[in-house]
């Protein structure tokens, strides 16, 4: 199998991109503004930058889109830079994916809900509440009406290794190990399913390899509000200094609306792989830092 997966700089991209290739496929993954080694440049805003990897040439089976505007709030105020980067890339790769008869997959997201019942099926009706969220949703239904073939995974509050530590996880973490002060202004009432990158590269392969198309929700076994997401990872670190503020979500004033009761069940993945066991936040916590220590 030859992937090519726009953005792969990322924490879901560079999970699929190492992977895919420890499972023996053939693997490109791509940058854009943070050139990790082993990537190619590629930037889904302008198909024809010349120096753009040439995919087309390449004829790749798939082509897995990691590449989005993750800052939720910041979409709400940058609405038009939002919609390229989550719309107009979408467009770009499917056109990509159409000349060299690809399959597609699309990462989509728990915030396609408006959080009043969740967790969610992937029969449960959308109704977004931000701009990010619909732009996503727009995106997905765009990628599964253009293309028989797609490919969406609906996934939500990840976390796991990646080259910048960027995810929640990963600076409380990176804060802990060097003896900084946290200040942490959470919400108590944002309810999700986190789950590590590399489950959900795991869950990718497979659904892959099989040859699934449509929606599924892809979700670890954990399901917890930010405010015991950042407790757990701090049980690990007993000597860490914080001051763990808990809100609600009326408190926070968010620019972005969010969904509260959010995250997934993914009883359609597990009926299809009921082998199939995804890790949790300790699981994580306790490999990495074993390794790391
Ligand atoms: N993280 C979450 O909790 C979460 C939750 C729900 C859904 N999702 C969805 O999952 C997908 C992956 O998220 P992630 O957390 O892995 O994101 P990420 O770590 O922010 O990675 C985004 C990737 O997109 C690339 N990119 C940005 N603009 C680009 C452009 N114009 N052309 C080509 N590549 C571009 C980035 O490249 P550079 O960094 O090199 O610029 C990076 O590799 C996204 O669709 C996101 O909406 C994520």
């Amino acid at each position: 199998m030859r992937v090519f997966i726009a953005g792969a700089s990322g924490l879901v991209g560079g999970n699929c991109l190492k992977h895919f290739t420890e499972q023996g496929w053939e693997v490109i993954g791509s940058y854009f503004s943070y050139h990790l080694p082993g990537t190619v440049f590629y930037n889904t805003l302008d198909p024809e930058h010349a120096e753009n990897f040439d995919i087309v040439g390449w004829k790749p089976d798939v082509i897995v889109h990691c590449g989005a505007m993750t800052h939720v709030d910041k979409c709400e105020t940058e609405q038009d830079e939002s919609y390229k980067q989550t719309v107009l890339s979408t467009k770009n790769l499917i056109a990509v994916a159409k000349k060299c008869n690809a399959r597609f997959v699309y990462m989509s997201t728990d915030y396609v809900f408006d959080g009043k019942n969740g967790p969610y099926r992937e029969e449960a009706p959308v109704n977004p509440l931000s701009v990010y969220a619909r732009h996503k949703l727009e995106a997905e239904q765009m990628s599964l009406k253009e293309l028989d073939n797609t490919l969406v995974l609906r996934v939500t509050n990840i976390y796991g290794d990646e080259a910048r530590g960027k995810n929640f996880v990963a600076r409380i973490v990176d804060q802990c190990k060097n003896n900084q002060k946290l200040t942490l202004k959470l919400p108590y009432d944002q309810y999700a399913s986190p789950t590590n990158a590399w489950d959900i590269a795991r869950a990718m392969f497979v659904l892959l390899r099989d040859g699934k198309t449509g929606i599924y929700h892809i979700g670890s076994t954990d399901y917890m509000n930010r405010v015991e997401l950042a407790l757990r990872v701090l049980q690990y670190f007993p000597d860490a200094e914080y001051d763990l503020i808990p809100m609600n979500t009326e408190e926070l004033n968010q620019p972005a609306a969010r969904p509260l009761l959010g995250g997934f069940v993914k009883m359609k993945f597990s009926n299809e792989y009921p082998d199939f066991l995804f890790g949790n936040i300790d699981s994580y916590l306790k490999k990495s830092l074993t390794v790391t220590a």
